[in-house]
């Protein structure tokens, strides 16, 4: 019975991961969402004979490696010959030609050229099984655990040949590369140039519960090895992926590929995406050109490391010219001070631009901006562009270096710099500029999920003081908001609804949307895992929660911090008078074991998933790598490197039957 129903609950939640990743368009509220995945939880952790291969539960990430695997494509990946100019693709139109002795026009397959990563996912009797980087073209790297994280990939396809070898570019789309890059600023951590860059920091990460918590997209435009099915055009190969659920540019608006017979309807599509690149949601560097025919494809063969029968076609980076007017400064959720460039106003690949982030003093520094340079900007898939360099020549003799403000330029409190951190802030929580970043943060989607009400409403609410507090959300009235201008009877109905729909949040994202400095998403999980219930972790001491994985004491000193101002406990406190009602899905459980932490390594006479499960049952908890943090080293016969990590840490070092008589 259960079986049936984890079947059915792995296929429904798969449909709704892609209604909500590929199309955007989601049919069940987040709550329902995380309705059926609790239930999917709780029947995995019931029934240990269940399928998990191809469980979205295996999408959360969690699994550390030691390094990538490397591993050969048993079809090399290839490069693309390219040029810049559009005139080249009549060169290459007459090479098609003249090799293939021909003088009617040949049929193209026009695509998009992503700009990010290559990636190679492999299916075998339709199940995701591994996934390999480009690498060299020959060998690539194991990248299995982070691309199963990425939502928008099916982990099953409804049907499929004995191999399937799907290639195509893993990215991050504008918007969340924005959103990514400010969370990282905020935390204090390393902001990344580009989208590129930010899909690639996020594929190497060895623990895959970062991956997890990137906002990492696929599209998928040409096969590698295939077993059991013919393709006979690069259309197909692409109507095929759309149809089996695989992302394509096909299946995002079928405007974005197009057939073309002849050279000029190439160049024709060559410029209309020129033109609509830079409304485009993520960063493409130009157009890719493909014979249309595989059987032609296949004639043409290769040159060098790159097939005959395509080229790329690139477009000019998007960079521009201008003068820094000033340089302002922007007060964030945790206080971070942002310097931003306002400048003058200049057109970079068909938009306006005003304002570029100079990130912090020392990015600053570093590229020596002064208010009165010249500068070139580029825009870097994010809609704020970003300053590339300094026209030295053209500086205007009195300039003189920038220095941050020493006072928050909302608040006019002093900020602080501390040691080892790159940001300035504003330390004063009352600050409105914060106050007014909090509550937007609360609200957002991955948080409490109060969809009606985006951040200018927040915005308003604050400047109308109706809204002071994360509390105050709870205190809202259908007449309150009614005072607002422009705001009618159904929008105001429709509001008060959505605050409604978030009184049940769980408790890892009721933690996340407190917006404790350091505290994202996993490590909001993780603590809520840890402490169960709101109290406990209200109460935590900072040695507590030094116990929960993965928290160190920075991340530990600001939970602290935040718990111990009574004033914030108390917001929590009031939001549970208003009818907030926390759940915990994932209950710790009690036992033998209950508080201590186990790694196994080596051949234990059980089988490895039964000895993990026996721990989990009698509520202890499994840790991914040695650390002081862990309580056993449990050693099976052949243990590897970590037995001595573990010795020089003093981590205690038992045996399957030691561990047993624990029990
Ligand atoms: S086809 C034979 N199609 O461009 C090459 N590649 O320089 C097969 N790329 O490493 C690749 N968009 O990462 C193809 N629509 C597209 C592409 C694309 C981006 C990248 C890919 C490859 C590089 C080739």
């Amino acid at each position: 019975m259960s079986k049936k129903r984890h079947e059915e609950l792995k296929k429904v939640i798969a449909e709704h991961d892609y209604n909500y990743y590929v199309l955007d368009k989601p049919t069940i509220t987040d709550y329902e969402y995380d309705q059926l995945f609790n239930e999917l939880l709780k029947l995995e952790k019931s029934d240990k004979n269940l399928d998990l291969s191809d469980s979205p539960s295996q999408r959360v990430g969690g699994k550390v490696l030691d390094s990538f695997k490397k591993v050969p494509h048993r079809i090399p990946m290839l490069s693309l010959s390219n040029s810049y100019s559009p005139e080249d693709i009549f060169e290459f139109d007459e090479r098609i030609k003249k090799f293939l002795n021909t003088d009617k026009e040949v049929e193209y397959f026009c695509e998009l050229k992503f700009d990010g990563l290559s990636m190679e996912i492999i299916y075998e009797n339709g199940q995701l099984v591994r996934a390999l980087t480009r690498g060299d073209g020959a060998v690539g790297e194991d990248v299995t655990e982070n691309i199963k994280t990425i939502k928008s990939i099916p982990l099953k396809l409804k049907s499929s040949p004995e191999i399937l070898e799907v290639r195509g570019e893993v990215l991050i789309f504008k918007k969340d590369f924005a959103e990514l890059n400010e969370t990282q600023q905020e935390n204090g951590q390393q902001t990344f140039a580009n989208p590129r860059n930010a899909a690639a920091g996020s594929m190497r990460q060895l623990d895959s519960s970062i991956a997890a918590a990137r906002p990492l997209k696929f599209f998928g435009y040409a096969l590698g090895l295939v077993e059991g099915k013919t393709f006979d055009t690069q259309e197909h190969i692409q109507e095929y992926f759309a149809s089996h659920n695989i992302p394509t540019a096909l299946k995002t608006n079928p405007d974005l590929v197009r057939l073309c017979k002849g050279p000029d309807a190439v160049v024709a599509y060559y410029h209309h995406i020129e033109k609509i690149r830079s409304s485009l949601p993520f960063d493409i560097d130009g157009i890719v050109i493909k014979v249309n025919s595989l059987r032609l494809q296949d004639d043409l063969g290769l040159v060098a490391r790159s097939p005959r029968w395509a080229t790329a076609a690139k477009f000019k980076p998007e960079q521009a010219t201008t003068t820094v007017e000033s340089i302002q400064i922007q007060v964030g959720r945790t206080g971070a001070l942002t310097p931003v460039a306002i400048m003058n106003p200049v057109k970079v690949g068909g938009v306006t631009v005003t304002n570029a982030t100079l990130h912090n003093q020392d990015e600053i520094n570093r590229k020596d901006i002064r208010v009165g340079d010249t500068v070139i900007i580029q825009r870097a898939g994010d809609v704020i562009p970003e300053v590339v360099s300094v026209v030295l020549e053209k500086r205007p003799k009195n300039s003189k270096p920038f220095v941050m403000p020493t006072e928050c330029p909302v608040c006019d409190s002093p900020v602080q710099k501390l040691e080892g951190e790159v940001v300035t802030r504003c330390v004063n929580p009352l600050c409105i500029a914060m106050v007014k970043e909090s509550l937007k943060h609360f609200v957002a989607r991955r948080a409490m999920n109060i969809d009606k009400v985006g951040d200018r409403l927040s915005e308003t609410l604050v400047d109308q003081k109706l809204l002071t507090r994360f509390s105050d959300f709870y205190r809202l009235t259908k007449e309150s908001i009614l005072s607002l201008d422009r705001q009618g009877e159904k929008s105001a109905e429709n509001i008060i609804n959505s605050i409604e729909n978030s009184k049940h949040p769980t408790l890892a994202r009721f933690i996340f949307a407190l917006g404790i400095r350091f505290v994202g998403e996993q490590t909001a999980k993780l603590l809520a895992d840890h402490f169960v219930n709101i109290e406990n972790f209200l109460k935590a001491t900072e040695e507590q929660l030094l116990e929960v994985p993965e928290i160190g004491p920075k991340v530990a000193k600001s939970i602290g911090a935040w718990t111990a101002d009574l004033r914030l406990v108390n917001e929590v406190n009031e939001m549970l008078e208003l009818g907030v009602k926390i759940t915990n899905p994932v209950r710790a459980t009690e036992g033998a074991l209950s508080g201590m932490s186990f790694l196994i390594t080596g051949t234990l006479p059980v089988k490895r998933d039964d000895a993990k499960d026996v721990i989990e049952k009698n509520g202890g908890k499994i840790l991914s790598s040695v650390s002081s943090k862990l309580s056993y080293l449990v050693v099976g016969d052949d243990p590897g490197s970590k037995v001595d990590k573990a010795q020089s840490l003093g981590v205690k070092i038992i045996s399957w039957e030691e561990l047993q008589k624990m029990l």
